[in-house]
C-alpha cells in the first residue's frame, strides 16, 4: 500500500488536536484514502511537553530543512500560528515541491496573492479549509459543490470568542469585562485576546473569503474593522428593544455597479435571521449565490479536534490525487 508522509511545522494544541485526529481515525482516513497516512517528521522545539498522543522523540526536527528537503515527504502541514516564519515556511515548502495545508488565517489572509501564487508556479496544492469556521468545511463547498454560482453576498459569524462574549452579554447579563473573564476561564480567548475581540481574526478570515468567493485579494488591515470593545450593556438592550441581538459580523456584498464592499463590525441582527441563533462559541457562514440563493454553514469555529477535522480533509482531498 502506498504511504503518503506528512511533515507537520508546530506540535501546539492544534498541532496535537490534528495528530489526534489522525491517530483516533486512521482506519476510517486510511481506507478513504486508500493508502497508509502518517506524520513523519514534527517541527517543533517543545518535545518533553505531555500531550495525550503517540509521538516518538526522534519524529522531532529543529531544522526546517530537514522536512521541506526530504524527497519521501508530500505534504507539509503548517499549524504554527502567527505571520511569519508561518509565510515563508510554506512558500519554501511549495517551492521544495511539497503540498501545503494549514490553519494559519493571519499567514493566509496577509500572503494570499504570495501563497497561491506559489502553488500555481509549482504545480503544487495549497489547502486552507481550516482557516476560517474551524471545523466547518465551507471554503471546501464554497469553491467545490457551490462554485458555480455568482456570489453576491457573505456575512460571517467567524469568531467563537467575540460570539461567546456577546452571547453572555445577551443571555446572562453580564457586562462585557465579565463576559470576556468567563470566556478567557473557558479557555475561548486567548491570554492576549486583542485580535479577536478588535476584529482582527474576523477581517483575516473575510479577506480569505473574498478572495475565494468574489476573486478579489484585499488585505485584512485594508478591511474597515470595528471590534467589540466598546459594546456596553445599554447597546445589548437597545439591540433587545429593536427585536435584535448584536453579532459581530464579517460582511461583503457585490453592489449592482459590480463593486464590493466590506467590513467587519458589531451590527445588529434581527431576531429571526438565522445568524441570530448562532449561539456562544459556534460560528456561521450565510452566503447568497445567483444560483443556489441563500445558503448557511454552521459549526464549531474552533478547537483542536474540530480544526484537525478540517485539516485531514485537506491532506485526504491531495493524498486522494497524488497516490
Ligand atoms: N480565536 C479564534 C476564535 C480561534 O475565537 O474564533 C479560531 O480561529
Amino acid at each position: 500500500m502506498k504511504e503518503i508522509k506528512i511533515g507537520l511545522l508546530g506540535l501546539g494544541n492544534i498541532g496535537t488536536g490534528t495528530y489526534k485526529s489522525l491517530e483516533m481515525n486512521k482506519d476510517i482516513i486510511e481506507k478513504s484514502v486508500g493508502a497508509k497516512v502518517d506524520i513523519v517528521k514534527i517541527l517543533e522545539k517543545d518535545i518533553d511537553r505531555e500531550r495525550d498522543i503517540t509521538v516518538s522523540k526522534d519524529q522531532f526536527v529543529s531544522d526546517p530543512e530537514d522536512i521541506f528537503q526530504d524527497p519521501e515527504i508530500d505534504i507539509v502541514i503548517e499549524l504554527l500560528g502567527g505571520v511569519e516564519p508561518a509565510a515563508t515556511f510554506m512558500e519554501r515548502a511549495m517551492d521544495c515541491g511539497k503540498h501545503v495545508v494549514t490553519a494559519n488565517k493571519a499567514a493566509v489572509a496577509a500572503n494570499y496573492p504570495k501563497l497561491t501564487e506559489a502553488a500555481k508556479r509549482n504545480n503544487v496544492m495549497f489547502k486552507f479549509e481550516a482557516s476560517v469556521g474551524g471545523g466547518i468545511p465551507v471554503l471546501t463547498a464554497l469553491d467545490g459543490a457551490a462554485r458555480a454560482n455568482r456570489y453576491t453576498e457573505v456575512l460571517g459569524i467567524v469568531n467563537g470568542t467575540t460570539n461567546y462574549i456577546l452571547h453572555m452579554m445577551s443571555e446572562e447579563d453580564m457586562d462585557y469585562e465579565t463576559a470576556l473573564k468567563d470566556a478567557q476561564a473557558k479557555g475561548f480567548a486567548e491570554a492576549d485576546p486583542t485580535a479577536d475581540v478588535e476584529g482582527i481574526d474576523a477581517a483575516n478570515k473575510l479577506s480569505i473569503l473574498m478572495a475565494l468567493m468574489f476573486d478579489k485579494y484585499v488585505h485584512p488591515k485594508d478591511i474597515p474593522t470595528t471590534g467589540i470593545t466598546e459594546i456596553t450593556k445599554e447597546k445589548i438592550a437597545e439591540a433587545k428593544a429593536n427585536d435584535c441581538v448584536i453579532k459581530l459580523i464579517a460582511h461583503a456584498t457585490v453592489q449592482e455597479d459590480g463593486e464590493i464592499t466590506y467590513e467587519v463590525r458589531p451590527t445588529f441582527i434581527r431576531t429571526y435571521h438565522p445568524l441570530a441563533n448562532v449561539l456562544k462559541e459556534f460560528n456561521a457562514v450565510y452566503v447568497k449565490g445567483n444560483l443556489v440563493g441563500k445558503l448557511m454553514f454552521y459549526g464549531p469555529g474552533a478547537g483542536p479536534l474540530p480544526t484537525g477535522s478540517a485539516v485531514m480533509g485537506d491532506v485526504m482531498e491531495i493524498a486522494r490525487r497524488i497516490i
